[in-house]
């Protein structure tokens, strides 16, 4: 599952501003789908019996056109003499996996960053139903043999430095289940032969280069489970046969230049897990219908900066929802939202930076004091917050909290009451205007029975009082940033 940062170029200098520091929030997603999405890789295999002599050279071909393996990857690959035992059993070797006659089946050599040319020997595996080359330095186009590779049905090519259109062989491997080619150089449109790919459950596009809108084929693709297309410089408005791909369980369309209204339709896509519509050019009101997304369990609505937000009611029946991202995306004139916010029980995980919360106007009697937050992670970066707003912060801290950033605010002291969350590892209050009272702060944390802050970090707020003595108490702390 991709868990990296996509690179991605605006073209308004704000953009470059804002992504320097929202960059880490975003793609960095681990949601759990379920293997029922995809299909399993087949069983892993049996380990018994020996190899067949021709699928262990064509092993050792493969290795010998590697010539960077900096993590000693394929070291268990080795020619050895013919009759010893176990090492010599290419079904042993590291990352690769036999069905229980002794014939390869998979071949895992994921994240290797191994160097060299993709050795055609491969075809030589004529049981190879599973390849993974995800994140290695595999380069230039992909090899076409890879097409005659008709057992495949799992094939990931995603992080390397693969480049050029997608070739047109790849339409040819009806079979695949699952394709990955994200995150390497690829340019263009979408094929048309890709539409062809019917089997297809899995298919990730992300991180590349690929423009044009998204063509009408890919709503044929009635078996798509999971459908990436973020980090790209798609345009258009979002077509409308996306809201009949009701299978979808992810949808990520983030990091484009999408623009129109945020469509009502995708209302209907009742099954989708994660979605991200962040980062593009959208304009309108973020539609309620989103509200009826009841599976979701990540939702991105990062810097949709020229949409507007009327209410947040919505989202109180997203009820299995654990990570909300709406930076960027001014909340300023929505009221009620903390009451919708805390009656989201799942939520773990809660991104509002740089969304004009200083002109929330929200009396702390209005809080409903029956609900506890669950947040563990909250951002609350560029707000304009000042220390008369802590009466709204106050009911999202809860001892669940272990992440907390209010940096680039204007914010007079780490609230004292902060002191008494005694789950915090990571305190996050850069860049406030005001003197800091850390001692006040570390005194209240002293009282807790374990202190588990482990990186504070408040540079360029001035702060006052003395800290070296508070200090000396925390044990736990490996990072402090005055
Ligand atoms: C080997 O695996 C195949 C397919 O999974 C199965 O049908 C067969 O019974 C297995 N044979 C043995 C000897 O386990
Ligand atoms: C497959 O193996 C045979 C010998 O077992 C060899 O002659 C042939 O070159 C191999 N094919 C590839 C594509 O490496
Ligand atoms: C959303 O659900 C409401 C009922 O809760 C229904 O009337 C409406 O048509 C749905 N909208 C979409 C786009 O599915
Ligand atoms: C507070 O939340 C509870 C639980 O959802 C609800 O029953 C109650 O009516 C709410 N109270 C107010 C004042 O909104
Ligand atoms: C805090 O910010 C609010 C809204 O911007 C403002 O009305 C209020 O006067 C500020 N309070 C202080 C103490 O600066």
């Amino acid at each position: 599952m991709a868990n990296k940062i996509y690179h991605k170029h605006f073209t308004l200098p704000i953009f470059f501003f804002i992504l320097t520091l929202f960059v880490l929030e975003s793609f960095t997603t681990t949601i759990a789908l379920d293997w029922s999405l995809t299909p399993p890789p087949t069983s892993p295999g049996h380990r018994t019996g020996k190899c067949t002599k021709k699928e262990r050279q064509a092993l050792l071909h493969f290795k010998s056109n590697i010539y960077y393996d900096p993590q000693g990857l394929l070291d268990t690959w080795t020619p050895g003499e013919e009759e010893k035992v176990a090492s010599n059993d290419c079904c042993y070797w590291s990352g690769v996996m036999c069905n229980n006659q002794s014939r390869v089946t998979s071949l895992d050599l994921r994240d290797g960053f191994l160097a060299g040319k993709i050795s055609p020997s491969l075809l030589n595996l004529s049981y190879l139903n599973y390849l993974d080359l995800y994140d290695n330095s595999f380069n230039g186009m992909i090899p076409m043999f890879i097409s005659s590779m008709t057992q495949l049905r799992y094939l990931d090519l995603g992080w390397n430095d693969f480049n050029g259109t997608i070739p047109m062989f790849i339409g040819s491997m009806t079979q695949l289940r699952y394709l990955d080619l994200s995150g390497n150089r690829f340019n263009g449109k979408i094929p048309m032969f890709i539409g062809s790919m019917t089997q297809l459950r899995y298919l990730d596009l992300g991180g590349n280069r690929f423009n044009g809108t998204i063509p009408m084929f890919i709503g044929s693709m009635t078996q798509l489970r999971y459908l990436d297309l973020g980090g790209n410089r798609f345009n258009g408005t979002i077509p409308m046969f996306i809201g009949s791909m009701t299978q979808l369980r992810y949808l990520n369309l983030g990091s484009n230049e999408f623009n129109g209204t945020i469509p009502m339709f995708i209302g209907s896509m009742t099954q989708l897990r994660y979605l991200n519509l962040g980062w593009n050019h959208f304009s309108g009101t973020i539609p309620s219908e989103l509200g009826n997304l009841t599976n979701l369990q990540e939702l991105s609505l990062d810097f949709l900066s020229s949409c507007t937000v009327e209410n947040l009611d919505w989202l109180s029946h997203l009820s299995h929802l654990d990570k909300l991202f709406m930076s960027g995306t001014s909340l300023g004139k929505v009221d009620h939202w903390v009451n919708v916010i805390l009656s989201l029980k799942k939520l773990s995980a809660l991104y509002l930076n740089g969304c004009d919360l200083s002109l929330v106007v929200y009396p702390y009697s209005y809080v409903n004091s029956s609900f506890s937050s669950s947040i563990v992670s909250l951002y609350l970066q560029e707000n304009n917050l000042n220390s008369s707003m802590y009466h709204w912060l106050f009911p999202l801290t809860s001892n669940a909290l272990v992440e907390l950033d209010l940096s680039r605010n204007m914010l007079d002291g780490i609230p004292k009451y902060l002191g008494n969350l005694c789950g915090l590892t990571s305190l996050y209050f850069y860049s406030n205007l005001m003197p800091v009272k850390l001692p006040d702060f570390l005194s209240n944390l002293s009282g807790c029975t374990s202190v588990t802050l482990q990186h504070l970090d408040a540079t360029s707020s001035q702060f006052t009082g003395s800290v070296s003595d508070d200090i000396r108490n925390f044990s736990s702390l490996q990072d402090l940033y005055l």
